[in-house]
């Protein structure tokens, strides 16, 4: 049986009159402490399919399952990063950590509870400002809040939307390591969005393409079978990484042409053109009528 799964899964926005497919007839089966990718472009769907795993979105057709459970609705087991960060703005780092940890795991002593807070700060490197808010902070720092907030939860599953995305070279190598880190250690199931092919090489077990919208679906995964750990390193002389992404990125171009081709498709237009383009002047007799310039107008 699958560990988390989406079978058949189609989701649109709008009324039904004028409903917009985001996703549909969308499989996946993911098995526990996988560790997968999900690539695909902008406004594909990608944030959809993730809301549907994390609970926050109902399917229209098919079901999402945990354990062969219908997943009803958002809880600690299901722990989500949003792509926009999602910080309280009122609070603080710490605030934004706090209340998470204490709602999702209430189990921590209150003696305890500063330092389990403090070591997710460290682990995202917010030592230097767990007392400022997020307007206070830079976008890469919010992600690393948002991220920190999502790990001290401690879920069995981590839905990461585009985590990294905001960060610089060094940071965004430092975190790929800490996920890859907890991953493994915690033995947690990862679903992943990114569009860094290199990072979801370097990362994952699997990559699943989903393909250009409206009505996107999940294609045929893209399977990394590199032994672990990796070595970021000596990554780009290693022929498996190679070839993987370079399958990927022409399977990516090859997508965005066909969107182009589909987009310069010629439409045929009914033969109904105006007989008579000439100004409104000419058609009605108005001999004398001139354009009056700004010039003129405020001469007059
Ligand atoms: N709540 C909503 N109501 C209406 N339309 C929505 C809603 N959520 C998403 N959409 C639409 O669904 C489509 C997919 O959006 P989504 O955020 O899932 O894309 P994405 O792949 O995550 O994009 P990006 O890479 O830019 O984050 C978009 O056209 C978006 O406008
Ligand atoms: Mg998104």
């Amino acid at each position: 049986m699958s560990f988390l799964e989406l079978k058949d899964v189609s989701i649109g926005f709008g009324p039904v009159s004028n409903r917009y497919e985001v996703l549909q007839n969308v499989n996946l089966s993911i098995k526990e402490n996988e560790f997968v990718a999900v690539i695909g472009f902008s406004g594909s769907g990608k944030s959809t399919l993730m809301n549907l795993l994390a609970g926050l979105e109902k399917p229209d057709k098919g079901e999402v399952l945990l354990r062969g459970q219908p997943i009803t609705g958002p809880g600690p087991e299901l722990g989500m990063m949003f792509q926009n960060y999602s910080l309280l703005p009122w609070m603080s780092v710490y605030e934004n950590i706090d209340l998470a940890v204490r709602s999702a795991r209430p189990e921590i002593a209150r003696s305890e509870r500063k330092d389990y807070i403090m070591h997710y700060i460290s682990m995202v490197k917010l030592d230097h400002a767990p007392d400022k808010k997020p307007h206070e902070l830079s976008g890469g720092m919010r992600q690393r809040a948002s991220l920190a907030r999502t790990l001290c939860i401690r879920p069995e599953v981590l839905l990461l939307d585009e985590p990294l995305s905001a960060l610089d070279a060094l940071t965004r190598s430092d975190l790929q390591d800490e996920i890859l880190r907890i991953w493994g250690e915690d033995k947690k199931t990862v679903v992943m969005i990114t569009n860094d092919v290199d990072e979801a090489v370097l990362m994952t077990d699997r990559i699943v393409p989903l393909t250009m919208g409206p009505a996107a679906t999940l294609d045929t995964p893209f399977e990394v079978n590199m032994a672990r750990p990796r070595d970021r390193y000596t990554l780009n002389n290693n022929q498996e990484f190679i070839r993987l992404k370079t399958d990927i990125t022409s399977y990516m171009m090859g997508l965005s042409q066909e969107k182009k081709k589909a987009a310069a498709a010629k439409v045929p237009m009914p033969d109904i053109a105006p007989k008579d383009f000439s100004l409104p002047s000419k058609r009605l007799g108005f001999k004398n009528l001139q354009a009056v310039s700004p010039a003129s107008s405020s001469k007059a």
